[in-house]
């Protein structure tokens, strides 16, 4: 999901403490924008632990594992009911009213009716039920390796993590495959951070649109998917609303593309500047799950947001009501009280990495992104042969709520 659209405030809120404020805009920071996990390491070292900065509409910023958890576990104080994508696709973060734009489920709510929203998806979500999935994972991972492995070289980005996880998506939602080049644009261009903010929106419009249209089919006639068994579950004694639908498919679309898009990217371009890794993972895919964690852990994505409902300290930190405050995960993964040598790949580290979060609203899909790298590398290793970046063509990243590459040439053979 994405930055907020708010301008730089003028003036820093009375309760801030002057040294608390720190400069950080986490769309277009500049060193940011040259390496995003650099950046993260840099605001362990430079920011102050909970820092405020006056970009993007003023927000709070928290960097450590102790603190994000103890607001996550904390949602009356730190709630979530404000999330909503935005008709523009943006957080509402610096919108005091509540979200216009398409609701969002289970995000958007807070215990105890978070708890409701959120039960249909366990089931189908759990490790075991995704792991039908996997035949498929496999299928579609081969047909693109098939495409690139001959031509020696391939844009990671383009090729090979954008089509994966919309193709599952659109199996996962029941959606027509003879529509897939048409969502699978919509898709890209919604996820990715290149497209301005404007055409996102009118995107975004379209894919509601046809996420609607899957909803109302399946309203007619149900099939073996996502979208048919949420039509048929009691949220307190009646089923969803066609809006309620709607929520759940928009937040699983976004939960689910942009997200593994880039962990998977991040995770191949540690590999190609790691031949040593490379081949050792080749040799063992044993080794993989172990291996997959500590990628998430140095290569955290998502970040999100909480919005202060009473005036609570924390930490030291004495929050307002209203107040909004950004839970940077990549960075609380560098955290070095919570990991030993943060900066260092370690195989079989025992701390939980933050990169799905804590709390309630822990992502729900992380069975099912662990499952597509898992069977993704496979795969991959087994048959491209010793990969590393194009030297005439470094990544290309971008910033936002979602640390993201947009180009990743590589090459082999
Ligand atoms: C590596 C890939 C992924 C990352 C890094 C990631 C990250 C996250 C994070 C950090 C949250 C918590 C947000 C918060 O506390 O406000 C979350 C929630 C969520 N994620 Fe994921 N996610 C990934 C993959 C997926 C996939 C594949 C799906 C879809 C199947 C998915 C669906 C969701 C949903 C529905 C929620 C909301 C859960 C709730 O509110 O209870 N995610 N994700």
């Amino acid at each position: 999901m994405s930055s907020f659209s708010g301008q730089k405030l003028d003036k820093i809120p009375a309760h801030v403490p002057p040294e608390l404020v720190y400069e950080y805009d986490n769309a277009r920071d500049p060193r940011l924008l040259e390496d995003p996990h650099a950046r993260m390491r840099s605001l362990i070292k430079e920011a102050p632990p909970i820092f405020f900065t006056p970009f993007n509409g003023g927000s709070w910023v928290v960097t450590r594992k102790k603190a994000i958890v103890d607001i996550t576990m904390n949602p009356e104080v730190y709630s979530n009911s404000f999330i909503g994508a935005a008709a523009s696709g943006e957080h509402s973060g610096e919108n005091k009213e509540p979200q216009q734009g398409f609701m969002m489920l289970p995000i958007g709510v807070d215990p105890p009716r978070h708890t409701m929203y959120r039960a249909p998806l366990n089931q189908p979500l759990a490790a075991k039920s995704v792991a039908g999935l996997e035949t498929a994972i496999r299928t579609m991972t081969n047909e693109l390796i098939d495409q690139v492995l001959g031509a020696g070289r391939c844009d990671f980005l383009s090729d090979i993590a954008e089509p994966l996880p919309v193709t599952l998506f659109m199996k996962l939602a029941g959606m027509p495959t003879n529509r897939l080049a048409e969502f699978r644009h919509l898709a890209t261009q919604a996820t990715s951070s290149t497209v301005d903010a404007a055409a996102r929106a009118e995107v975004f419009k379209r894919i509601a649109g046809i996420l609607a249209e899957s909803i109302k089919a399946r309203q007619e006639k149900r099939e073996d998917d996502l979208i048919s068994r949420l039509l048929d579950v009691n949220l307190d004694g009646r089923h969803p609303t066609f809006h309620e639908m709607l929520g759940y498919s928009i937040t699983l679309f976004l939960g689910g593309l942009e997200t593994v898009v880039n962990a998977l990217s991040f995770g191949v371009r540690h590999l190609a500047r790691d031949q040593e890794l490379q081949a050792k993972l080749r040799a063992d895919p044993s080794l993989l799950p172990g291996a997959i964690e500590e990628l998430l852990r140095l290569y955290g994505i998502a970040s999100t947001v909480r919005r202060v409902m009473r005036d609570d300290v924390l930490h030291g930190v004495q929050f307002k009501q209203g107040d909004m405050v950004s839970l940077l995960l990549p960075a609380a993964n560098y955290d070095d009280e919570a990991f030993p040598n943060p900066e260092q790949f370690i195989l079989g580290r025992k701390e939980q990495h933050q990169t799905f979060n804590t709390g309630p609203h822990r992502c729900v899909g992380l069975h099912l992104a662990r499952l597509e790298m898992k069977v993704f590398y496979e795969e991959w290793l087994k048959r491209v042969p010793p990969f590393r970046l194009d030297p005439q063509a470094p990544p290309k990243f971008m910033g936002g709520f979602n640390l993201a590459i947009t180009s990743l040439p590589l090459v082999w053979g």
